[in-house]
């Protein structure tokens, strides 16, 4: 499946001060897939978010959904589109069968009975629908946020930060109800600050940080259980010798240094047979080599060598 859902191009936010909290975010999303907009807090996840929702406008950049231009078509994108972007709220008062039914009035189309019970059921709320919402847990409400973001079939599902103030189980719920969900082909983008979690949650992540994409992971390629052989690998050599090393990683095709710690370590990132070659040149131009180490690379390798302050400002002074 590798239809487009929805494709963001070059999305920015300008806040007054000309302070660009968003800047030339684009990524694209599959059909019936879990995207994960990854990074710390204040990266503007929620600022993404809310332009593509359309709760704030956004000052340059495009977005399409099922191919439309969410500007130019925005009422029929908008149908396309379930979101919880703030905490949903109810009516604490009535059931959540009674809320859900407020809530189905309001659509353009007209909302079963057997669709309310399937989603019901799908976010499993059964045996709780008849009570009143004040008696739920918080759990209990992020999944009806989600029944009512579903009624009316989405084919995107957009949540933001959906796991706060879920507890481990919660969270393992609405982990499984999404992939339920991408089993039917509905696509979710989801937020969230933390690592471990998009790389139980998602297929793909978008790493967010300071306003800017800066990249997309295929989780299976990174996690440690995917096929992939690459490698982060610590070298750490005689102070002296920190030019010639960088010299010879560069030769070496297929070696991408990370970013430079200290100054006498790299971190680098490399399939497992390179490492035997990236030693033999390293011993040739001879620089003294004090220990290499190597791990499989995980999401958070990636996520921590990314948004590290270190790497940030190596990049910045380039
Ligand atoms: N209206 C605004 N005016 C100025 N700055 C804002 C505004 N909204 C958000 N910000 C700032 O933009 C950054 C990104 O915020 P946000 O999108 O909420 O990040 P995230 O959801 O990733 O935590 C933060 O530093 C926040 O303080
Ligand atoms: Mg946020």
């Amino acid at each position: 499946m590798s239809d487009t859902v929805m494709e963001v191009k070059g999305l920015t936010k300008q806040v007054s001060g000309k302070k660009r909290i968003v800047h030339d975010a684009s990524f694209v999303m599959n059909k019936g897939e879990i995207l994960g907009l990854l990074g710390p807090n204040g990266a503007g996840k929620t600022t993404t978010i809310r332009m593509i929702v359309g709760l704030i406008n956004k000052t340059e950049g495009k977005v399409f959904i099922n191919g439309a231009d969410l500007d130019k078509e925005g009422l029929a994108c908008k149908s396309d589109i379930g979101a919880i972007v703030e905490n949903p709220s109810f009516y604490d008062y009535m059931s959540g069968y009674k809320n859900l039914q407020l809530y189905a009035r309001m659509s353009k189309n007209p909302i079963t009975k057997e669709r309310m019970d399937e989603v019901v059921e799908l976010v499993k709320l059964s045996h709780a629908i008849q009570d009143k919402v004040k008696k739920y847990s918080l759990g209990m409400k992020q999944r009806l946020g989600v029944a009512q973001a579903i009624l009316h079939k989405p084919a995107l599902l957009i949540l933001d930060e959906p796991t706060n103030g879920l507890d481990p189980k919660g969270i393992r719920e609405l982990r499984d109800y999404l992939r339920q969900l991408a089993n039917q082909g509905i696509s979710t983008l989801v937020s969230s600050h933390l690592l471990s979690e998009m790389q139980l949650m998602c297929d793909r992540v978008v790493i967010m940080e300071k306003g800017k994409i800066i990249d997309v992971s295929n989780i299976s390629s990174l996690s440690e259980n995917g096929n992939s052989d690459k490698l982060i690998v610590s070298i750490e050599v005689k102070k002296e010798h920190l030019q010639q090393t960088e010299q010879v990683i560069k030769m070496v095709d297929g070696v991408s240094i990370v970013k430079q710690e200290n100054d006498h370590m790299f971190i680098l990132e490399m399939n497992q047979n390179l490492v035997p070659t990236l030693n033999r040149k390293l011993v040739e131009a001879e620089v003294d080599v004090y220990g290499i180490e190597s791990k499989k690379t995980s999401l958070e390798d990636k996520f921590l060598a990314l948004t590290s302050e270190d790497n940030v400002q190596m990049k910045e002074g380039q």
